[in-house]
């Protein structure tokens, strides 16, 4: 018989709770529970990457991730990149101006983790930056675009190009 536990946490900047199935994964929750669609299943084995998201700050797969585990959590999903009027965050416009997006399918989870890389207020090689980029699988293969994309924001935000 199914278990259920109360789960409090805060979502793209707001406080929710829900009662969850104590079996359910944090990427059913956010889909299931809360909408939030931009988490994607892919492989649901932690191999993919499609379903990242941001947990106090630092990506994880939430497909390996129990629910449960998020109490007291802060979670950011893709949804809660875009400024309240609806204006695309620099990394989701980078997307679009390099052509890293063609099916859309891992792009939610990339930007995720191109969300974490980019907050960490550091400089990266490319070749760091394909590293930490590895965990994601675009079968599109826009993988040169990706890592463009990331570049081109890193670099705005670091000041090394307009
Ligand atoms: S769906 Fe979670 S890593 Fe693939
Ligand atoms: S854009 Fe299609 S899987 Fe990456």
């Amino acid at each position: 018989m199914a278990q259920y536990k109360l789960v409090k946490c805060t979502i793209n900047g707001k406080e929710v709770e829900k009662m969850v199935d104590v079996r359910a994964s944090l990427t059913d929750m956010l889909r299931n529970d809360y909408r939030l669609t931009s988490v994607k299943k892919g492989c649901e084995v932690g191999e993919c990457g499609a379903c990242n998201v941001l947990i106090d700050g630092e990506c994880f797969n939430s497909c390996i991730y129990l629910a449960v585990w998020a109490e007291g959590k802060n979670i950011r999903t893709l949804e809660g990149l875009m400024s309240p009027d609806g204006e695309l965050s620099d990394i989701q416009q980078a997307f679009i101006d390099e052509a890293a997006v063609q099916c859309g399918f891992c792009t939610p989870g990339v930007i995720m983790s191109a969300v974490e890389i980019l907050e960490s207020g550091r400089d990266y090689t490319d070749d760091e930056l394909r590293k930490l980029l590895s965990g994601h699988l675009c079968r599109c293969t826009g993988y040169e675009n990706i890592l463009r994309a990331v570049r081109k924001t890193l670099d705005k935000r670091l000041g090394k190009i307009q």
